[in-house]
């Protein structure tokens, strides 16, 4: 049977300071009026039913997660008792869904990313889950043309076209975030794509590639597997999963695997990856800003303006700005500096 696996444990780092810790990017409505989270499953439509979708969150998001999405069984919402990455998160959920479902497929996604149209999606799934009932050993990756040389992305080098399968190809090689020179070499060859992170694979397939890539990780899961369904999970999951090795599965596994595959997505995609995403993704006046919240300027251009409560945020004479005021805490940015929001929330931690 197919499974749903949406990777919901991101701190939240990037949109701050309107998502935080307890309220990250996936629980808040960026784009439209339904979460990202919700949006996420929405999406798979009748693909795949509420008993076999998993999110695998952490403990301070788990209740609101879980308020978002009723329509899940409370057991479906796996926790981690400590973020160790993504390849340890595609493990927890894979021991879950094969202890159910011996011939689990998983069809892993980011909860936190805007895509669309909802059934060319679903077209996209179905051709990955039958790459994979086909051969069961294969790892099928979507891979999305590149524009730029975006240096935060996987790069996916296409090979010869998969037999009888429409836009789906062998997998060259698989290289996660590259530095700025080699993803303008990818970019010019006109032969990589990015990989937008939605994967699909047997539950039985990615465990015998942790196995491989990261052994110690995968005697972890089997502790933890047979401790499914016991009254010992928690306690052996407290102890097995703090433990595992922090990596992604993109560095554990795809930069290593042979038998991968990639399908070209003909959906569109945006990882919302900062601030910027939102002119992106709801438009902006004709002096280039885009605003939420009360907000009133005057000679101000190209700048992102966001008031979470009934503040006024007043601007004169600026250009290429994000503001974004909370009640507790204002961010004033330059547009060109949206990714580093993280070096700030470093030093914030630094100081305590
Ligand atoms: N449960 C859980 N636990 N989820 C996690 C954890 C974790 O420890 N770490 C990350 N995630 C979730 C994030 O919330 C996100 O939805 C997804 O896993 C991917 O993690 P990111 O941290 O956003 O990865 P990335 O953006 O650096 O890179 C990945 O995505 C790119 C496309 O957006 C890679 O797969 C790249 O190759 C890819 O290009
Ligand atoms: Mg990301």
């Amino acid at each position: 049977m197919l499974h749903a696996v949406i990777m919901a444990g991101g701190s939240g780092t990037r949109f701050w300071p309107q998502s935080r810790q307890k309220l990250p990017k996936q629980l808040l409505r960026l784009a439209g009026d339904r979460t990202m989270i919700q949006q996420t499953l929405d999406r798979c439509g009748d693909l795949i039913q509420p008993a076999q979708s998993w999110i695998v969150t952490n403990a301070v998001q788990a209740e609101q997660t879980r308020e978002q999405l009723p329509e899940l069984p409370a057991d479906n919402v796996l926790i981690e008792p400590a973020a160790r990455n993504t390849a340890p998160c595609v493990g927890l959920a894979a021991i879950h869904a094969l202890k159910r479902d011996p011939g689990a497929i998983m069809f892993v996604m980011p909860a936190d990313h805007v895509i669309g149209p909802n059934e060319v999606f679903q077209a996209a799934a179905k051709k990955a889950v039958a790459v994979v009932e086909a051969d069961p050993s294969r790892l099928v990756l979507f891979g999305i043309t590149p524009d730029f040389p975006a240096t935060g992305y996987g790069y996916i080098e296409r090979a010869a076209p998969l037999d009888g399968v429409d836009g789906a190809f062998e997998v060259q090689a698989f290289r996660e975030k590259p530095e700025l020179a080699v993803a303008e070499q990818y970019l010019k060859s006109g032969s990589f794509y990015w990989n937008c992170g939605i994967f699909c694979w047997k539950a039985a397939t990615i465990l015998e590639q942790l196995k491989q890539n990261e052994p110690d990780t995968w005697d972890r899961l089997q502790t933890l597997m047979q401790a499914i369904d016991t009254e010992n999970y928690d306690s052996v999951l407290a102890d097995q999963f703090p433990q595992m090795n922090s990596i992604s599965i993109d560095y554990a596994v795809l930069e290593q695997a042979k038998g991968v595959a990639v399908i070209e997505a003909p959906f569109s995609w945006d990882d919302v990856g900062s601030w910027l995403a939102v002119p992106r993704l709801s438009g902006s006046d004709e002096n280039g800003n885009t605003t939420d919240g009360k907000h009133t300027g005057v000679d101000t251009k190209n700048c992102i303006v966001r008031s979470t409560d009934d503040h006024l945020v007043a601007t004169l004479g600026v250009e290429d700005l994000i503001i974004v005021h909370t009640p507790d805490a204002t961010l004033v940015a330059r547009r060109d500096d949206s990714e580093r929001i993280k070096e700030l929330l470093e030093r914030l931690k630094q100081q305590g």
